[in-house]
């Protein structure tokens, strides 16, 4: 689908109000190692702080629990290729006032450190980034334009068709006090952080 900004700010907008949106899942995020590294495991939600988590890496098999447990929400107005982009998100589960137990949708936004190249995605700052999940279920992030093309004076949108990057990392990471092996996104190639390993997440179904 062309990029179009009156798409691109519908979509925001349904966001807002989210009744536009449809959600799937939920899946688990598999991570598997490339480029040489022999990762296997899956993603969890590990506590990084109040009503923050971040996105750890654990080897083993299927897991279950939903702190493994994510969705996907896009509103359709937004794609690359056939594939529709939007938000990752997990249900923190929380004791209500009544001491009922209740869940609470958290998207998953990127965290930078000033003298870094790699992000870590975390939830529960208030700020989302737009994914997708291609033909093979694999997760990608993106954009409609590289600036390493950028001339001077000249404004690179709209000419845009998005793009699927891949630059999912797991390393280890420090962020708000805790140091995980966690996914990672190196914004440019390679990532800073020497423990970072080159992996694939893929979607699956529960
Ligand atoms: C995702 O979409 C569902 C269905 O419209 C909605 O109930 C939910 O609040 C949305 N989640 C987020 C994180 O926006
Ligand atoms: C959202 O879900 C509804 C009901 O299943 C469906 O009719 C609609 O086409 C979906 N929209 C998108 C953008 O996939």
């Amino acid at each position: 689908m062309k990029f179009q900004l009156s798409a691109l700010f519908l979509g925001i907008a349904a966001t807002a109000v989210s009744a536009q949106e449809n959600q799937t899942g939920p899946f688990y995020l598999h991570i598997t190692g490339k480029e040489g590294s022999s990762l296997d495991g899956y993603a969890s939600s590990c506590h990084a702080g109040a009503a923050i988590e971040g996105l750890c890496y654990g080897a083993g098999g299927v897991p279950s629990g939903n702190y493994y447990e994510y969705y996907f929400n896009y509103t359709g107005y937004n794609s690359v290729g056939d594939a529709p982009t939007g938000t990752v998100s997990w249900k923190m589960p929380y004791t209500d006032g009544d001491g009922n137990p209740a869940s609470v949708e958290q998207s998953l936004g990127l965290q930078y450190l000033v003298n870094s190249n790699v992000a870590a995605p975390m939830f529960g700052w208030g700020t989302y980034n737009t994914v997708g999940f291609d033909k093979d279920g694999k997760l990608f992030g993106t954009n409609y334009f590289d600036d390493s093309t950028f001339t001077a004076g000249t404004n690179p949108v709209p000419s845009g068709e998005g793009i699927a990057i891949y630059q999912w990392y797991v390393c280890w990471q420090y962020f708000t006090g805790y140091y995980y092996q966690s996914v990672g996104w190196a914004t440019t190639l390679p990532p800073h952080n020497p423990t970072c390993e080159a992996v694939d997440i893929t979607q699956v179904f529960v």
